[in-house]
């Protein structure tokens, strides 16, 4: 087990069953996907679409990565699902402020479990006839490569686990972590 940093272990007390990406890893991989983005979208202006709220963090510090200018803008949508599945059926909660037409988009996402959320925002998106949409997310669980969608910049491939932290949250809480990990058995009882 990776050891959480130690504002984590202060905050988490023995919340905290294992860090699966630590802070430093997490620094790394967000500078290597900022220099590819760079690369990529050069001589084009790209506007980076996060999703609220779990992709704040990954936002923040893959946007301060990127030495090009970006735009930023967000929404926020609500998947209609029985509890943690989702069905992939989504109701926007708050659209973009920008008019994607001729633009550039590259949606930012901190997880992508079975991806039906993003499918869904993909074709919304690219119905407001965009240049291009792109998708970048931090990590990514097995289900997701059933997706049709293409990933074009995944961080980390994990296990099919709940983690938390670095903006992933369960009740709302546990976003501030500056690890990704899973929880102790006991903050589920
Ligand atoms: P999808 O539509 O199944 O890909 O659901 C993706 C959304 O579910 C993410 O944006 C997260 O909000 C949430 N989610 C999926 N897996 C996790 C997890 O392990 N921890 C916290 N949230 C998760």
């Amino acid at each position: 087990m990776r050891e959480p940093h130690p504002v984590d272990e202060k905050q988490l007390g023995t919340d905290l069953e294992k860090v699966l990406v630590s802070e430093e890893q997490i620094r790394t991989r967000l500078a290597e996907m900022a220099a590819d983005i760079d690369r990529d979208y050069e001589g084009r202006d790209v506007l980076l679409v996060g999703v609220l709220k779990g992709a704040v963090m990954v936002m923040a510090d893959l946007a301060r990565a990127i030495p090009s200018h970006v735009e930023m803008d967000w929404m926020a949508v609500s998947s209609y699902g029985s509890g943690t599945s989702s069905s992939g059926v989504v109701r926007i909660l708050k659209d973009l402020d920008t008019d994607i037409t001729g633009r550039h988009v590259l949606i930012v996402e901190d997880i992508i479990d079975t991806g039906l959320t993003l499918s869904w925002l993909v074709a919304n998106l690219v119905s407001r006839a965009p240049a291009s949409v792109n998708i970048c997310t931090l990590l990514r669980k097995p289900d997701a490569l059933k997706m049709t969608v293409v990933v074009k910049y995944v961080g980390f491939d994990i296990p099919n686990e709940f983690v938390v932290g670095y903006g992933l949250d369960y009740g709302e809480r546990y976003r501030n972590l500056r690890s990704i990990g899973t929880l102790a058995p006991h903050v589920y009882s």
